[in-house]
């Protein structure tokens, strides 16, 4: 991929470039929707990553190419006019968001570079390419600008550019699993003060298979944004009987069926269901721990469940794949991932189940709704980093 990158990079810019770096896409095992309430989430970066070759230059320029899109993109750091295209919209926010956070012009003045990047993450599938993209330009900036930002803080500048160019108002599990990720571990992250530690997860004993429905819900934004803003009407209510609560995260699922009566219905499915997820994920670490992979599976099965009866955040063909791979003999547990209206359902089998498992989940996919779902084989792989190179 580098290599490709270099030589389009020439023949664009006339000369080699001087320093590349790699952003994966990640999965999510468990923990969805609850990275906005401050609660845990357990994602891994994946094999599949967005690469790009850079090099300053002295035009006062920033210059971009997407051998992906074949599409074009120039801005300086002056512009105050944010692009239509998408993936032009996510460069220029990071660096609008880098600007904001270093505040101090003639540092960020001096940003102006050359680059190429291309990736083999599908789009649209659920799969954090975009925050992979985020992560991509804002790791490769802070590296040559020698800007001195932690990791952690680069994940920030990733998740403003999507709050305030993207209007996605997602939580910090997308950039954090995409930038701190470890091959072969997946990453238990606390929310609420970040600390995370890794959990191994071996590959070898539980295959990760994704079943792409391709389907994209129009609403999926937005119900995103309005499922945050339920949470937080939920937490104003339940505040009121526990004063010193001020995410989800602090509430038990007992003190919320102590109040079951006090919350519409509607806010009752989406906290009970944020609170049990919550429990659910610290069971799952547990499970993984011990290599109990039937209870793992389970509680697989019940996130699902929840997703789609108390978040209400599925659609009929995730729905249609979690249930066939939860009724299929070796799959230990399946469902779906990420913001939800479609995208990828993720399941969890054993590994000489494989063939005969997407056989049967492709098929029935077929003949239910005339098209075959992608099926995507994962391994974990690692975060956002430089690629050392002689070039
Ligand atoms: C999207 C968001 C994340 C997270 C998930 C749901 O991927 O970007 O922050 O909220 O949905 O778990």
């Amino acid at each position: 991929m580098i290599d490709k990158l270099n030589i389009i990079f020439k023949e664009r810019f006339s000369c080699n470039p001087e320093d590349s770096y790699s952003s994966p896409g990640r999965i999510n095992i468990i923990g969805e929707h609850t990275d906005y309430n401050l609660g845990f989430v357990l994602p891994a970066a994946i094999d599949r990553y967005v690469s790009g070759s850079f090099r300053k230059n002295n035009v006062g320029l920033i210059r971009v190419f997407s051998a992906d899109f074949n599409e074009y993109y120039e801005f300086s750091i002056s512009d105050r006019e944010a692009p239509e295209m998408l993936w032009c919209k996510f460069v220029y926010g990071v660096v609008q968001e880098i600007v904001k956070k270093i505040a101090d012009p003639q540092i960020t003045n001096n940003i102006a570079f050359d680059c190429v990047f291309a990736g083999d993450i599908p789009l649209g599938a659920g799969l954090s390419s975009s925050a992979a993209l985020e992560n991509l330009f804002s790791f490769a900036i802070n590296d040559i600008y020698s800007l001195s930002l932690t990791k952690e803080e680069l994940t920030f500048i990733g998740q403003a550019a999507e709050h305030n160019y993207i209007g996605v108002n997602c939580g910090i599990m997308d950039q954090f699993a995409s930038m701190m990720g470890r091959e072969g571990s997946a990453i238990k992250l606390d929310c609420k003060s970040l600390d995370f530690c890794y959990l191994p997860f071996d590959n070898d004993k539980v295959k990760i298979v994704l079943f792409d429905t391709k389907i994209k819900h129009s609403l999926a934004s937005s119900e995103y944004n309005i499922r945050r803003a339920e949470c937080e009407k939920g937490v104003g209510i339940l505040k009121e009987f526990f004063p010193a609560i001020s995410s989800l995260r602090d509430i038990s699922i007992d003190q919320i069926e102590q109040h079951k009566e006090s919350l519409p219905d509607i806010l009752y499915r989406r906290c009970s269901y944020v609170a049990e997820e919550n429990t659910r994920l610290q069971m799952v670490c547990n499970a993984l721990e011990n290599s109990d992979f039937k209870t793992f599976g389970k509680l697989i099965c019940e996130s699902h469940k929840g997703l789609k009866y108390k978040y209400q955040v599925s659609c009929e063909e995730l729905d249609f794949l979690a249930e066939a791979a939860e009724n299929f003999d070796g799959c230990y547990g399946a469902r779906m991932m990420g913001g939800g209206f479609g995208g990828c359902a993720i399941c969890f089998i054993k590994p000489d189940a494989e063939e005969a498992f997407i056989k049967e989940l492709s098929d029935g996919f077929y003949n239910k709704y005339g098209t075959l779902p992608d099926c995507i084989d994962v391994s974990i792989g690692k975060g956002t980093h430089k690629i050392s190179q002689q070039l």
